[in-house]
């Protein structure tokens, strides 16, 4: 702690000087999470979050599909991602020319996307979702069929729960695809007592395997509600250490999977772009309101 006091001073003075705030996903690390960010939550509660923002910057501790999200529902303010590095998986996975194919392949067919795409993709959308709402927008949309991407196993996760067909695209969260059934079992055997809780990110056999799924926000409040003493969380790991800090009374057993992604926004990069005003995010305005639209459409669900 002592090496993080420097850059914690600079960035709460940082704050003030330029009228800036800062979100910060769950899963950054607890000196980022617990003592210089405003903003909590998961990628709804972000997004959310966002559109009421009055500060003149937004700095996303997160990764560039939350902040080209934040931009798009706030476009007056200046956005900044502490590195341009931070990706996804997910959002690498696929193009708006693939969206475009895939509607000419399956014409008619609803095109339900995740927010974890670029704004290009957002933009060839008819409504995006996130993990805590994907079962609430495919159900409002009535229909039996959709295509959902670019998740594969959010996809497969969310038919097995509503019973709507989905056309898939092989996306991957690099950090979920990782579990195995057979690692929870052995957790299950070490610790008998033991309340699995998985991101629905995760492979199907890997769900079947929880007794709950949920966002990263559905995970907290399951640890805050105190039902169980003893939880394994089935995501990326410093989410269970900022959950640790916040409930000292619940064991979190934690097999730890890190995002790269996430982890390249650090106290430093965070000082740096508010020292230096960097990197700014933009969205290009030719496809700026169509991808708006299918983010407003599902929050409007
Ligand atoms: P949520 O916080 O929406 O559950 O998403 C998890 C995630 O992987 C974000 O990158
Ligand atoms: Fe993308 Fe997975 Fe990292 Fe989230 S945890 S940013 S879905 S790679």
């Amino acid at each position: 702690w002592p090496a993080f006091a420097e850059d914690i001073a600079a960035i709460l003075e940082l704050k003030q000087k330029h009228n800036a705030v800062i979100l910060a996903h769950n899963y950054q690390t607890p000196e980022i999470f617990h003592c210089v960010a405003d903003i909590t939550g998961d990628s709804l509660a972000l997004a959310r979050k966002a559109q009421e923002v009055e500060a003149d910057i937004m700095v996303m501790a997160g990764v560039e599909f939350m902040a080209e999200t934040s931009k798009l529902l706030n476009p007056s303010k200046t956005v900044l991602l502490p590195s341009a590095q931070a990706g996804c998986s997910l959002a690498e996975s696929i193009t708006a020319e693939d969206v475009r194919l895939m509607r000419q392949r399956y014409p008619g067919v609803p095109v339900v996307t995740y927010v974890n795409t670029s704004a290009a993709v957002k933009a060839e959308s008819d409504i995006c979702c996130t993990s805590g709402n994907a079962r609430k927008v495919i159900e409002s949309l009535g229909v039996d069929e959709v295509i959902m991407i670019p998740d594969e196993f959010l996809a497969q996760n969310v038919a097995n729960e509503t019973g709507v067909k989905v056309i898939t695209w092989k996306g991957h969260c690099e950090v979920h695809e990782r579990f195995t059934p057979q690692e929870i079992r052995e957790w299950r055997k070490a610790y008998p007592d033991l309340v699995v809780l998985a991101h629905p990110e995760c492979p199907p056999e890997v769900v079947a395997e929880a007794d709950f799924a949920g966002s990263t926000a559905g995970m907290s409040d399951f640890v805050a509600s105190g039902k169980a003493s003893r939880v394994l969380l089935v995501t990326e790991c410093s989410m269970s250490d900022n959950l640790a800090a916040l409930h000292p009374e619940v064991d979190l057993v934690r097999p730890c999977n890190l995002c790269p992604h996430m982890k390249r926004i650090t106290l430093s990069s965070i000082r740096k772009a508010l020292e230096q005003m960097e990197v700014r995010v933009e969205v290009d305005p030719a496809i700026a309101d169509r991808a708006r639209l299918s983010i407003e459409r599902m929050l409007a669900v």
